[in-house]
């Protein structure tokens, strides 16, 4: 006989699992279990709500595809996302800060060779983004992955583009002897995060804006060293302030630099990465 109550029942089913052979499974369980027990001693739900929070997780997984991952986005939200990096990687060690990795990130994406334009043809005023990869020691990582991938000026991505059948404002370059890579595209504008979807529902429930920062993705991987997967965000940005996501950082700013070459103005960014080694 348990005959249990709203007091004895955490210890109960925490005794249930306290013979969970892997001790790291056990503690994130048993954590789980006593910080969702004390949420409902606080928030006493009702029936109702119970039954409307979990028709909305319920709802959050049905809109998940292969193109769309609402619980991410969900992650992402909360300040989930950020959350986790934060407690995985301490800041101030001159080690290029992550973001969030965001929806519109493809694993089936061109490659390009150094300076390679990939905008695609999508009409926009012309980037240079100029990088070098370097370790903590500054000495340049020559072959790493270097992906990119990004808005246009209305804030759409390629794939929110109809009639573009091709990859566009998205590539893999890798880096050359010296750590560089030139990646040529247009400038990126700030657009709403996915907002048709439980996730939207929530946004409007709370008033948050959806907006989020202009911003150019990078992901920058090379053998023995942590992945870096960030963003870089124009620092007059409106939006830096709101980000839905709470990914925008400070580090990660660049000013506008207006530039011409000859053949017309385009936006200048120089920025050098920082990759740590793997541990
Ligand atoms: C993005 O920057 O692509 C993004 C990140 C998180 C949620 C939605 C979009
Ligand atoms: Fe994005």
């Amino acid at each position: 006989m348990l005959d249990l109550d709203e007091k004895t029942i955490t210890e109960a089913v925490l005794r249930t699992m306290a013979q969970t052979a892997d001790e790291r499974i056990r503690t994130v369980l048993g954590s789980m279990v006593r910080h969702l027990h004390e949420f409902v001693r606080e928030v006493a739900p009702t029936e109702a709500e119970w039954a409307g929070a979990i028709d909305f997780l319920t709802r959050t997984g049905q809109k998940c595809d292969d193109r769309r991952q609402e619980f991410i986005l969900l992650s992402d939200v909360l300040g989930v996302t950020m959350l986790v990096d934060a407690v995985n990687y301490r800041r101030g060690s001159g080690v290029t800060e992550n973001s969030v990795q965001g929806p519109f990130y493809r694993q089936e994406r061109p490659e390009f060779a150094d300076g390679a334009d990939i905008s695609n043809g999508v009409p926009g005023t012309p980037l240079l983004l100029r990088a070098v990869v370097v370790d903590t020691a500054g000495a340049p990582i020559a072959g790493a992955e270097f992906d990119v991938w990004h808005a246009d000026g209305e804030g759409r991505y390629d794939t929110e583009i109809s009639g573009l059948d091709d990859a566009a404002m998205r590539g893999l370059f890798r880096t050359g002897r010296d750590g560089t890579v030139s990646v040529r595209s247009i400038a990126p504008a700030a657009y709403p995060i996915p907002d048709d979807g439980p996730v939207g529902e929530l946004m409007r429930t709370t008033g948050r804006p959806v907006m989020r920062p202009g911003h150019i993705h990078v992901r920058i991987a090379a053998p023995g060293f942590s992945t870096v997967t960030t963003m870089l965000f124009r620092d007059d940005d409106p939006h830096l302030g709101s980000d839905p996501v709470f990914g925008s950082r400070r580090s990660l700013l660049y000013p506008r630099d207006v530039h011409d070459d000859g053949q017309g103005p385009f936006d200048l960014v120089e920025r050098t990465f920082v990759l740590d080694r793997e541990h």
